[in-house]
């Protein structure tokens, strides 16, 4: 008892059957790329979301790189506390990366701390919603509209989240989800922008095809950062259950919650009452001088129970090597970014993980709580 590895995450894929006919359809006629079943999906997802435009690509990283190229160089407002490609994307789409502090209580992009950043080179605020919990997506949409700035989120772990009762990819000029194998919609790799602006549709469909409208004569150095059909398979039969995944993940939320929540020194990141978090992730905060363990103490008790965990996101972007090279690291004022990031820890997490599984993580914590 007690050995059987959770890991991190894991994909709730489809039985095979439930994919076979589609998958035999593509090999026989060869319509591996740029067939009806791509399209399908980018009608399926933006009909089931509410969505005016999607545009499938080849992964997340390269819808908010093209998103960014479409707008002239400048300065990009974005979180240092997320993942390594939202800042990637702002880097290989030509801009400069402007690093602004977190909220404290939901590890979102403090939306003040952003407008203090806007200079009269600033071209967009990139937003994430980190680990599928809304960002105050209200108060930023006041500032890009006052400043006449776009206003672009990194949708990546926020399929089937929700702000006020509407679907993420409804908020930004785009949006931009990803469905890797760790996300709660897997197409294997790919991503999904979302959009209402048919210019930045035709500009994204252009961009991942070689900017070749038809005819080979391109309109502009573009990528092949196509979607494959298997991909947009594999993400229609996952469409059909999303909202089902999406309310397991909230109901295992739940169950950490209320086993762990009276742990003095450990606190979660406060979703707002009127949103819906997809929880990509459950993440919880050590804090080291109110707790008897620390969060690297705590990492380790878990793994030595063969439960995964991880650090996400540490060390937040302003400090890792690749934006200190360039000249974009190191910078003061990102306190709440660098204590969330000293002590967060995500657990497991995935719409098929038990609840009994839950508990069992959440007495192997209570135990590192409670020494003696
Ligand atoms: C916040 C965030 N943005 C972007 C990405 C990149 O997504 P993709 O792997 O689809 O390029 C990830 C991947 O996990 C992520 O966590």
């Amino acid at each position: 008892m007690g050995t059987r590895k959770i890991p991190i995450t894991r994909p709730t894929l489809p039985d095979s059957g439930r994919i076979r006919s589609r998958v035999e359809e593509i090999l026989r006629s060869g319509q591996l790329t740029n067939g009806k079943y791509v399209k399908r999906f980018e009608n399926s997802f933006a009909r089931l979301f509410g969505i005016k435009y999607t545009v499938a690509l080849s992964s997340c990283t390269d819808g908010l790189t093209w998103v960014l190229k479409y707008l002239p160089p400048g300065e990009v407002i974005l979180p240092c506390f997320t993942f390594s490609a939202t800042g990637h994307a702002v880097v290989l789409a030509g801009h400069r990366p402007v690093f602004a502090d977190c909220d404290r209580s939901t590890f979102n992009l403090d939306p003040a701390a952003a407008e203090e950043k806007i200079t009269e080179n600033t071209r967009a605020i990139l937003a994430t919603y980190i680990y599928g919990n809304p960002p105050d997506i209200t108060t930023l949409r006041q500032i890009a509209r006052r400043h006449r700035l776009k206003l672009v989120f990194d949708a990546a772990h926020a399929v089937g989240a929700k702000h006020r009762g509407i679907y993420a990819g409804n908020f930004g000029w785009a949006e931009v989800f990803s469905l890797t194998p760790t996300k709660q919609l897997c197409c294997g790799e790919g991503g999904m922008v979302a959009t209402a602006d048919k210019r930045l549709v035709n500009y994204l469909r252009l961009a991942r095809d070689y900017g070749n409208p038809g005819n080979y004569n391109t309109r502009f150095v573009g990528s092949n950062i196509r979607m494959e059909e298997f991909n947009a398979i594999l993400g229609l039969e996952g469409l059909k259950h999303i909202r089902e995944f999406v309310r397991n993940r909230n109901r295992l939320a739940q169950v950490y919650m209320s086993e762990l929540g009276d742990i003095k020194g450990l606190s979660f990141p406060e979703v707002a009452k009127y949103d819906l978090c997809a929880y990509k992730d459950f993440t919880i905060l050590v804090n080291s001088k109110q707790a008897p363990c620390n969060r690297n103490q705590l990492q380790q008790a878990l793994d030595k129970k063969n439960i995964e965990s991880r650090r996400y996101f540490d060390p937040p972007l302003h400090r890792h090597k690749a934006y200190i090279d360039l000249g974009y690291g190191g910078r003061d004022g990102l306190e709440n970014s660098d204590y969330i990031s000293r002590n967060c820890l995500s657990l497991p997490m995935y719409s098929h993980l038990l609840p009994s599984d839950v508990r069992r993580i959440a007495h192997i914590i209570r135990r590192e709580f409670s020494p003696g």
